[in-house]
This record gives C-alpha cells, sequence and structure tokens, in this order.
C-alpha cells in the first residue's frame, strides 16, 4: 500500500492537475482498486455515505476510535490487514498529531488562565476534548460550544462528552459567517479538518467573523491540511477525496489584511508535519 501511495504522489507530480483529475477517474476502474477498497477505511472515505467528504466517523478510522473497530473486524483478511498498513502511515500519524496538540493546548490554557470559554468550530468527534477529563476542576472550560453542520455527528459529541459539559450547535460555516457574535464570545476558538474544503474567499470571510468572536487575551487557531501530505496520490485517486491543501505562509497571506485592519489582533504561523498552523491574537490591552 506505502508503495501504491509513493508511486501515485511521483505520478501526480510528473503531470497536470488536468491530466491528474482525468486519471484518477481512469484509475477507479482497475481491478487492482476494488482490492484496495476492502479496506474498511478506504472504502468508507470513497461511498461518503454521509454525503460529504471527511466526516467524523472517517476521521475515526485514523483515530482507531468511535466505530472503527467493529467495522475493522468485520472486513475481510485482506481489508484488516491493508487497514493497518494504512493506520501506521506517517499521514495518519499527522492527523492524530493535530488531535493531540490540540488536546495539549486545551490542558495548557486551563492550567494557565483557569476556567475558559472555548469553541470548536467544525467539531467532529470532538476527540480532542477527552483529554479534559484528566483536567482538575478549577482548569476545565467554563463553557464549551461545539459547532458542527452534522446532527448525527452532534449527537454522539452530546452523549460523549457530558463530563466537560460542552454544549452543541448545529450550524454552518455561512451560519458563523453571517451571525457570528450570536454564537458568543470566546477564550479560544480553534478549527482543525474544516479550512481543508474552505475556498479562499469564505476562508477569509469566516477567518474575519471568528476573529470578532474572541474575548480580549483571545486566541484563534485554524490547521489545515499542507500541500505536501504523503498520501495525497492516494486519496485523491482512490478514495475520490480532495483537499484545499495551504502551506503556513498560504494560511498567513489569509489573516495579512484583517491583521492590517485591526491593531490589536496579532497573527503567527508554524508547520508540524503535514499541518500548517495559524494563530490570531487578540490582544487585551487597547493600548496598541
Ligand atoms: C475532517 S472533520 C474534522 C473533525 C474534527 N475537527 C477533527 O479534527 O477530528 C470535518 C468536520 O467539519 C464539518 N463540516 C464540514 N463542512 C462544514 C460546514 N460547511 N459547516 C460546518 N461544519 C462543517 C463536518 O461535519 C465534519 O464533522
Amino acid at each position: 500500500m506505502v508503495c501504491i501511495a509513493t508511486a501515485l504522489i511521483e505520478f501526480r507530480a510528473a503531470i497536470s492537475p488536468g491530466e491528474w483529475r482525468k486519471f484518477c477517474g481512469e484509475i477507479r476502474k482497475h481491478p487492482l482498486v476494488s482490492f484496495l477498497h476492502e479496506d474498511p477505511f478506504t472504502s468508507y472515505g470513497f461511498r461518503k455515505p454521509r454525503g460529504y467528504p471527511g466526516d467524523a466517523v472517517l476521521l475515526d478510522f485514523i483515530y482507531g476510535q468511535g466505530a472503527s473497530p467493529a467495522a475493522v473486524s468485520a472486513a475481510t483478511p485482506l481489508g484488516s490487514s491493508l487497514y493497518r498498513e494504512c493506520i501506521q502511515h506517517v499521514s495518519f500519524e499527522a492527523i492524530r498529531d493535530r488531535r493531540d496538540n490540540i488536546a495539549n493546548q486545551l490542558l495548557e490554557l486551563g492550567k494557565a488562565r483557569g476556567r475558559t470559554k472555548i469553541l470548536s468550530v467544525a467539531c467532529g468527534h470532538l476527540r480532542e476534548g477527552h483529554a479534559l477529563l484528566s483536567a482538575a476542576q478549577s482548569e476545565r472550560p467554563r463553557s464549551f460550544v461545539a459547532v458542527d453542520q452534522d446532527p448525527v455527528t452532534l449527537a454522539n459529541v452530546s452523549a460523549e462528552h457530558r463530563g466537560i459539559g460542552v454544549r452543541t450547535v448545529c450550524a454552518t460555516v455561512l451560519d458563523l459567517i453571517h451571525s457570528g457574535p450570536k454564537f458568543g464570545s470566546f477564550d479560544f476558538i480553534y478549527s482543525a479538518g474544516l479550512y481543508d474544503y474552505l475556498s479562499d474567499s469564505v476562508s477569509f470571510r469566516l477567518l474575519s467573523s471568528l476573529t470578532q468572536m474572541l474575548r480580549p487575551g483571545g486566541r484563534l487557531l485554524i490547521a489545515n491540511m499542507a500541500p505536501d501530505l504523503s498520501s495525497v496520490g492516494y486519496i485523491e485517486a482512490i478514495m475520490d477525496w480532495w483537499l484545499e491543501f495551504r502551506t503556513a505562509t498560504q494560511l498567513g497571506n489569509l489573516a495579512k489584511r484583517l491583521i492590517t485592519d485591526s491593531p490589536r489582533l496579532t497573527a503567527r504561523v508554524s508547520a508540524r508535519t503535514f499541518v500548517a498552523y495559524l494563530e490570531i491574537e487578540f490582544s487585551a490591552s487597547t493600548e496598541v
């Protein structure tokens, strides 16, 4: 499987985007692809049972959580061995690192600032939130709002995160753009796995709305998959799963106009394996 992923990424780099799209349509007719689809992760990503790509159930295959262990047990021997290879792939590790990075930031925020107000945008199954169960009561969020467009996903969050008092809100990116302040104001707003599906213009409008929901001293964190993702050929060709990749610099460029217009905002970008991060802080001081 790793060999296939490597061959695909090399081929993708060698041809034009248009030729690659055409090739992806053709390759899926190859008999080998039906064997690859015995892997329950690959098959789920390709089928998109919720009608949109990259839902929380798919992410659970990467985290090894939720319904994924049962789906792997029910797979063919070939399917489960392909999955075991997938789950060790460095690109899977990068997404688990993204979850763990945000979990650590939630814990550190509680330690540094006590009981804060948090907003998770496109929360999925909120797997990073489990870390808060180990936090002292005085370091747990004062309020935690989890927004997603998918009501089934949110029902799962309500059931699994009672311990940290999460309030779920079913809303879309457009709802956040048009009525952001109605959702409240927050010390920490974060979004992972959403900007991967948004155009630059929608990304900018959402960024602008989210920064207006920050409390003084608050921080916004956006994670975006980076274009060097080593499984990109596999996910596009075999799973028909397409993302909007951005480098840290490209993410930073989205924020430039906001920073210029608002002296109390500062931005910083960083990168970890295959994931770019943008952080925007809203200064607590009005004297900037
Ligand atoms: C790839 S998952 C990421 C979930 C979670 N943040 C994580 O890191 O595991 C993307 C999530 O974004 C949500 N989503 C996608 N498009 C959305 C939109 N336009 N408005 C609100 N939520 C959206 C999906 O329902 C899904 O739960």
